[in-house]
């Protein structure tokens, strides 16, 4: 497992160089020049090449603007650090207490989706140890080329319809986004992931088209050989999951919500965000 573990020196030293500035891009220019800080980023973004995933432990963050200026160190930021609490009421599938299946962010969108995702816990869960597992597809593909080369083959041509309201949650505009593509790919001689059942159920649900059998058996036994070779990870507050986007699928456990008094909620909270 890539996992990082900031010393308490280094954690205690993080939290003062925070401390001084505002704005996320007072933060960026502030940690730019501390070389312990440089070296940190220097070191998982070589580790994000070779392993595709990261879990940095024990980092002082703890607001949206800092996990921001985090962000641009990686990237173009995406534009918006979401932040995600479970709710009894949930209108999309990030808040939802249920489990979640695997899937990559944003792949209905085929110019821009992001590269490489950040999810920080805020708020652990009150009662569950709530897990995020990780496919590094790179592994899938090595399991697939011997156990089901078929199925390998399927993935890579058969196109499967995505449907959507706007990229995302956040998106302002909710216009009809429909694509057609393979969940495998292939893209600078690496082979990368397309995935979000959600939404290809989405595209069913609203065309009336009936999925054909051998599309939803690909399906079921692609998440079959995903969850044989899925990674567990169980983020504390605090801690940070850095994944390349393209290369990988995640999902969550289920999460439980606590009612406190005055009709309060708690429950597990995350900031998520993206750098292109
Ligand atoms: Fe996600």
């Amino acid at each position: 497992m890539p996992n990082v573990v900031l010393s308490n020196d280094f954690y205690a030293n993080f939290k003062d160089w925070l401390e001084i500035s505002n704005t996320p891009m007072e933060i960026y220019k502030n940690l730019l020049e501390k070389e312990d800080f440089m070296f940190l980023i220097d070191s998982l973004k070589k580790m994000l090449i070779n392993e595709k995933f990261i879990v940095l432990q024990n980092t002082p963050f703890s607001t949206a603007k800092q996990l921001e200026a985090f962000v641009y160190f990686f990237g173009e930021y995406y534009g918006n650090i979401e932040y995600t609490g479970i709710k009894v009421d949930c209108s999309y599938t990030g808040c939802a207490s249920h489990q979640l299946t695997l899937h990559n962010d944003d792949a209905i969108d085929l110019e821009k989706q992001p590269n490489i995702g950040f999810i920080q816990v805020i708020t652990e869960d009150p009662v569950f140890d709530v897990e995020n597992g990780i496919v590094v597809i790179r592994e899938l593909i090595g399991k697939l080329k011997y156990d089901a080369p078929e199925l390998l083959d399927e993935l890579m041509t058969h196109e499967v319809s995505f449907r959507s309201l706007g990229i995302n949650y956040e998106s302002m505009d909710k216009k009809v986004i429909e694509i057609k593509k393979p969940i495998l790919y292939l893209e600078d001689n690496q082979y990368k992931v397309r995935f979000d059942l959600d939404r290809i159920k989405y595209h069913y649900q609203s065309t009336n088209e009936i999925q054909a059998y051998s599309e939803s058996k690909m399906i079921y036994d692609f998440l079959k050989h995903c969850n044989e070779i899925k990674k567990s990870i169980f983020l504390k507050k605090g801690d940070i999951l850095i994944f390349d986007n393209k290369s990988t699928l995640h999902d969550r456990t289920e999460c439980s919500i606590g009612i406190d008094i005055g009709s309060r909620i708690f429950s597990r909270e995350i900031f998520v965000s993206f750098a292109i």
